[in-house]
């Protein structure tokens, strides 16, 4: 078996990925006719044509503009399924999906009905596909305090179909001492933790999400590099990171996938693992980006098989499941 070959037949759990960000154009453009809601694009093509990011801002901008055609409980279904037909292909056996549910109810969207829309389509990919999933629900940094307690208030007779809470959008100028309160409410309601940090933010915000918010894992996390302390933490705590490579390549995190430190992080260990975030507007899904890092830093089939295994490790399974997925991997 080739390196091609390994991740396309390795079972992959996917821990960092918008649902919002699996809008495919086609799509986009089907649920808009049917809902009669204009877009300011002729065609597929021309939506293509705008996905023309530089950073993480420009890219917010477009991105949060496609949700807009997203109202009816149907609409997060039909969202949703599509993300699990390509999960099929690519062999991700599990995700957790994040979901921005203020994206949504401040266009007037009930929380119930983006819910609702999405775990329908996590219970069809269960008996369906095969594919187990969770839900993430992120706060938007860039919104207030106040607002993200709101959304938590909305979340909570929904306990039981939303595993944890992240925080994402904007995050220079957004650390996540923001936000210290509504996550320390958040853990006490029972939810895991996650939050974006270290993307284009700093360092400092790594340590801020890992000492205020208190997270179980780290979204991106990939300038922690710059702060040996920082490594010399997230190894002692087995820290999982949630790299995006073809994301981080989009918004110029990194200029060349050659300079990516996701290799490095590995062999300093680094509980890194890889994801997809927003494939639909950053070239690819979970085996296009472990195909653009096997090219770039020219993986071995040891490290594909253990950026795998964390995935599963990483992620809010029950251990027996966790156990079963690495013994089949490691029969590869
Ligand atoms: N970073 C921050 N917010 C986001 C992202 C991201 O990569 N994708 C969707 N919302
Ligand atoms: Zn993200």
């Amino acid at each position: 078996m080739n390196q091609i070959e390994l991740i396309k037949a390795l079972p992959k759990a996917e821990l960092h990925v918008h649902i919002e960000g699996t809008f495919e154009p086609e799509l986009m453009f089907e649920i808009a006719q049917r809902n009669k809601i204009d877009i300011p694009y002729q065609s597929v093509e021309d939506v293509r044509q705008a996905y023309d990011f530089h950073n993480l801002q420009s890219f917010l901008d477009i991105y949060y503009a496609g949700a807009n055609v997203l109202v009816y409980e149907q609409d997060f279904y039909d969202l949703a399924w599509a993300y699990f037909e390509k999960c099929a292909e690519d062999h991700v056996v599990h995700t957790e999906m994040f979901f921005d549910p203020q994206t949504h109810t401040d266009r007037g969207v009930p929380f119930a009905t983006v819910i609702q829309g999405l775990k329908r389509a996590c219970d069809d990919a269960q008996t369906k596909l095969g594919i187990s999933s969770h839900l993430i629900m992120c706060f938007l940094r860039h919104l207030s305090e106040e607002a993200a307690f709101q959304t938590l208030a909305q979340a909570l007779p929904y306990k039981n179909d939303i595993i944890g809470v992240g925080l994402d959008s904007s995050e220079v100028g957004h650390p996540p001492s923001k936000f210290e309160r509504v996550f320390a409410k958040a853990r006490e309601e029972g939810f895991l933790i996650v939050a974006h940090a270290g993307e284009e933010g700093p360092a400092e915000y790594v340590w801020e999400a890992l000492d205020l918010l208190k997270v179980n894992r780290i979204d991106h996390g990939v300038r922690s590099e710059e702060d040996a302390q920082l490594m010399q933490r997230l190894v002692q705590d087995k820290m999982p990171l949630t790299v995006c490579p073809l994301s981080n390549l989009k918004l110029r995190v990194v200029d060349d996938m050659a300079d990516h430190n996701i290799r490095r992080l590995l062999q300093q260990g680094v509980h890194v693992t890889v994801n997809s975030d927003d494939p639909s507007y950053f070239g690819g899904y979970m085996n296009d980006n472990f195909i653009a890092i096997t090219e770039a830093l020219d993986l071995s089939e040891d490290e594909l098989k253990q950026l795998a295994i964390n995935s599963f490790e990483a992620s809010f399974i029950s251990s027996e499941i966790k156990q079963s997925w690495i013994t089949k991997i490691q029969a590869l």
